[in-house]
């Protein structure tokens, strides 16, 4: 029993949980003091039992006792030192979740898509690496007409299969070609896509996007193409003072061909579309080029110009996005600056409907 001081006086001095437990399996593992002790007794005579062994018992309670005493100081010890070491400020802003955004470009072509839905309008396609046949001469420029010099086309090196001279789309156009073609009269469709012209500047990208619009069929006039405009703009703009002007201009696929003017108002010194016009501290700019078919199109989409009509129009998606949402400068739609797409992205959930409001943001 002579173990029992020393013991006691190690574990209060221990001063890590292993020491502790190697003091524990010292006196109360299978080879320890205190087991020893215990074992002893079965070897006793009953006076001695009675008088050595509650004194075995305490010992071990004794033991059991401070061991968990210590044990218990030396983790709350831990404890301590870990809260003072970790800080967590609750203060501070919640770090950034990362997530992507999407472009302004995607986003109103999106808006576009879905208004033009709403009056009955598909979308059409067509591609990107076009011939000559369909970007000019079925749009009513034969090869020696002055247009087709004033796009700043880029050609490939090499003519296709049928001697056609292949480019890069310079307009949409050529999608009206093609959706007469494959799908005949009557026709309402849009054609939003990538378009490209040989010209750089802060209003101008080699690469930049369009929207076509075609509707084909009986008794077209030019009432039902101002009316579809402004609808579109009142819709894409959420504005109903939108005010239009409607220019006589010339165009080799359409005829009679409009240019189409929105009214803007000077709001801090930008333009805003809405209300303006002929009145004092507005003003014009043109939005949108427009007009009847012209017949020679309709038949070189395969159709009767007697029996069938339609307007087509087309206008710049990414000057669509600036107009809406403000940005100044077009060569940062296309930078990739993650940026610029933070602050004019959208987010993945802010999909355009005309119940929510085309335009809604998060
Ligand atoms: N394709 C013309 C352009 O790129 C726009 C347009 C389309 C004009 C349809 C009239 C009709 O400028």
């Amino acid at each position: 029993m002579e173990q029992l001081e020393p013991t006691l006086a190690a574990i209060a001095g221990a001063d890590t949980i292993e020491a502790v437990e190697a003091l524990r399996v010292a006196a109360l593992g299978k080879q320890g003091w205190v087991s020893a002790l215990l074992k002893s007794l079965g070897a006793m005579s009953p006076e001695e039992r009675t008088s050595t062994g509650p004194r075995i018992h305490a010992a071990r309670e004794a033991v059991t006792a401070a061991l968990s005493e210590r044990r218990a100081s030396l983790e709350s010890a831990a404890l301590e030192a870990k809260l003072a070491a970790e800080t967590a400020d609750l203060s501070l802003p919640a770090p950034a979740a990362p997530r992507g955004s999407v472009h302004p470009v995607s986003q109103v072509m999106d808006e576009l898509a879905e208004i033009f839905a709403d009056m009955g309008f598909a979308v059409a396609t067509g591609p990107e690496i076009e011939d000559d046949w369909h970007n000019f001469t079925a749009l009513n420029m034969p090869e020696t007409h002055p247009a087709r010099a004033m796009h700043d086309t880029f050609y490939f090196p090499d003519k296709d299969a049928e001697g056609r001279s292949m480019l890069l789309r310079t307009h949409t156009s050529p999608v009206q070609i093609r959706a007469m073609l494959s799908q005949g009269a009557p026709l309402r469709v849009i054609a939003p896509g990538r378009v490209y012209r040989s010209d750089s500047d802060a209003t101008h990208t080699p690469m930049f996007h369009q929207i076509e619009g075609l509707v084909i069929d009986k008794g077209i006039h030019l009432g039902h193409l101002k009316w579809t405009l402004e609808t579109f703009l009142k819709a894409f703009f959420e504005r109903d003072d939108i005010v239009l002007r409607l220019r006589p201009s010339y165009f080799p696929f359409t005829e009679p061909s409009v240019e189409v003017d929105v009214g803007y108002t000077l709001v801090n010194g930008k333009r805003v579309v809405g209300g303006g016009g002929d009145v004092p501290g507005g003003g014009w700019m043109e939005v949108l080029g427009s007009g009847m078919v012209n017949r020679k199109v309709i038949e070189f989409g395969g159709l009767d110009p007697d029996e069938w009509q339609g307007f087509a129009f087309g206008t710049g998606v990414d000057r669509l996005a600036m107009l809406k949402y403000g940005m100044d400068d077009l060569r940062a739609f296309f930078d990739g600056d993650v940026r610029w797409l933070g602050h004019y992205g959208f987010g993945a959930l802010d999909v355009p409907t005309l119940s929510a409001g085309v335009g809604a943001r998060a």
